[in-house]
Formats: structure tokens, sequence, C-alpha cells
């Protein structure tokens, strides 16, 4: 089993991401924290109570963290995800409520008690990673790994040069790939490959009360991302946790543009390492069948143990 805490901003892929490892036999969740990005940080955190509840998640801890960025005004996208977060999926209100205390200290109190083990995800922005890295920089050392879905090296979805987790808080995420781990960046590069086609779609339905979740949320994001499916960014960062084999991963330098007038939130990707270490594992590439292999396979479970 591979033990993942997952710090999120649901987020319909978020939220997607969270049924993957909820359906995965290998993941043990340990917990999840969340951050202000696609809504937020009130919804964000009332999806993630929310989704614990449906997908059966048991007492898992939910610690709410950063409602801001650190630097800069909050940069939303409610246009993609809806005004609650989860597109037109609409889930019972959560009945248990949020851990006490802040989602940085979940995340630095849970890696210390258990080094080496556990795999932090992150398909949010990074502001809740980089305060616990300023909090307690041993973290580096004692995560197992840590997976970003976040940035790209060809193009972004925000503008041009930014993809949306890195672009709403551009210096957490230079913190965070600036610190002494070799995180794997799962961007867009390999992410808009997964796209949710409408045959993928139908066979999201007969899954139960799964298929309530997944197949509302999936129409709405569709219909306002490219006409070949919405890409499912957040459960590559899942998928390559369960099976690493369905990705290319290439070591490279990724510095963050924080000053750019153009170009702020760009991951500068240097696959030429010349003498310096790579401060990064940057996906290429992704099998898109195998991926969704993956998902179908995890959500038939999952349904099946959720009636
Ligand atoms: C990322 O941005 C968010 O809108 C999604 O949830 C995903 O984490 C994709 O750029
Ligand atoms: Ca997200």
């Amino acid at each position: 089993m591979t033990k993942v805490l997952l710090d999120c901003d649901p987020g319909i892929d978020d939220a997607l991401a969270l049924a993957l490892i909820a359906g995965s036999p290998t993941l043990d969740l340990v917990g999840v924290t969340t951050v202000g990005g696609n809504v937020d940080l009130a919804l964000t955190t009332a999806n993630a109570l929310a989704l614990r509840e449906f997908l059966d998640l048991g007492d898992v801890p939910v610690a709410p963290g950063s409602p801001v960025a650190l630097m800069r005004d909050n940069v939303r996208a409610s246009h993609v995800h809806g005004a609650t977060g989860l597109g037109a999926a609409v889930l019972p209100p959560a009945t248990k409520p949020a851990a006490d205390g802040h989602a940085v200290d979940l995340i630095v109190d849970t890696l210390r008690a258990a080094p080496g083990e556990i795999t932090l995800i992150a398909t949010g922005p990074l502001t809740n990673v980089a305060l616990a890295v300023r909090k307690e920089p041993r973290i580096v050392d004692w995560a197992n790994d840590l997976v970003i879905m976040g940035g790209s090296y060809t193009r972004g979805n925000h503008n041009p040069a930014a993809e949306f987790n890195i672009i709403t808080d551009p210096e957490a995420a230079a913190i965070v790939f600036d610190a002494a781990w070799v995180p794997t960046m799962i961007g867009l590069d390999v992410t808009l490959k997964a796209r949710m086609t409408s045959a993928l779609l139908d066979r999201m339905w007969g899954l139960g009360r799964l298929s309530d979740l997944l197949v509302p949320a999936a129409q709405s994001y569709a219909q306002v991302t490219e006409t070949s499916g919405p890409a499912i960014h957040d459960a590559c960062a899942v998928a390559y946790v369960v099976d690493p084999s369905l990705f290319t991963t290439v070591p490279a330098v990724v510095n963050v543009e924080t000053a750019g007038r153009y170009t702020t939130g760009m991951t500068v990707v240097d696959f030429n390492l010349r003498d310096r270490a790579p401060s990064a594992q940057v996906a290429t590439d992704l099998d898109v069948g195998g991926f969704w292999d993956l998902m179908l396979s995890s959500y038939k479970r999952l349904g099946a143990r959720l009636g």
C-alpha cells in the first residue's frame, strides 16, 4: 500500500482524483488538505468534506489551509468548475466537521510521523505546500515523493504561458520547486491527453451512486472545455502514484517565473541539465489507454462498493 496525502481545491477534476484514490486498492489515504483555488477555501473545504462522506473515506482527516495566495490577489476558476466547485454535481452536505488545526500542520505532522512513507499529491495551488516547507523544511526529506499537478513546458491554460495552479500562486510554486526535493511534475503536456470523450463519459453511467457524482460533474466540465472532452488533470497525478509506468518522466531543472510581464506563472523547464542536479522529474508522455483502463476499473470497483 502507498500512503498518500492529498492537498487539493475541489474542483471537478480534484473530485475525480479523490474518487480514483478511493477506488484504488493500493492507495491508503491518510489525509486531505484544502486550499483556495478553483473556488474559495470555504467551498473547497465543504466539497472535500462532502466527498469524504460520499466516497465513504471513513475518518480520514480533512483540514482547511490557506484561503489566499502568498502575495497575490485570488485567481478563481468558477467559470470552469461552477459556483460550488463541483459543476452540476450536487452532493449531500457533510455531516461531520473538518479536523481541528490547519492544513499546514496536518501536512507537517503527518509526514513527520512516518518519514519516507507518505506521498504528497498536490492538485491545487501550492500555497499550503510552500507554507509547510517554510514551517518545517525537513518535510522535503520526510515525504516519500511529491507529485504535483501543475505547470507545463509547452503551453499554459490560464494564459499562453501559465497553468492555473501555478499562476494562482507563483511565489508558492517557486518555493516548492526550489526546495531540496525532486517532485514529479504532471503538467498540461500530459494531462491534456487525458480527455473524457463522450464515449468515456457514457461509461460513467451504471456505476450506482458514484454516477451521481461522475456524470453531472463531467458533463458540466465538458461544456466549458474543448469539444474533444474535458481533460481530467488532477486524476493524472493520482494515476502516476498508482502506476508510474503509465508515464514517461524526464529529469529537468524547473524554475517558476514570478516577475515576467507576460510570463508570470510559467514553469521554465530546462531538460539540458549540463552539470546541474535535476529539481524535478517532468512528465512528458502518458499511456492514455492505460490511464483510462485504470480510471474505469477503479471507478467500477468503487461504484460496486458504494452501491
Ligand atoms: C488545474 O487547474 C484547476 O482548475 C484544476 O482543478 C487542475 O488542478 C488544471 O490546470
Ligand atoms: Ca485542482
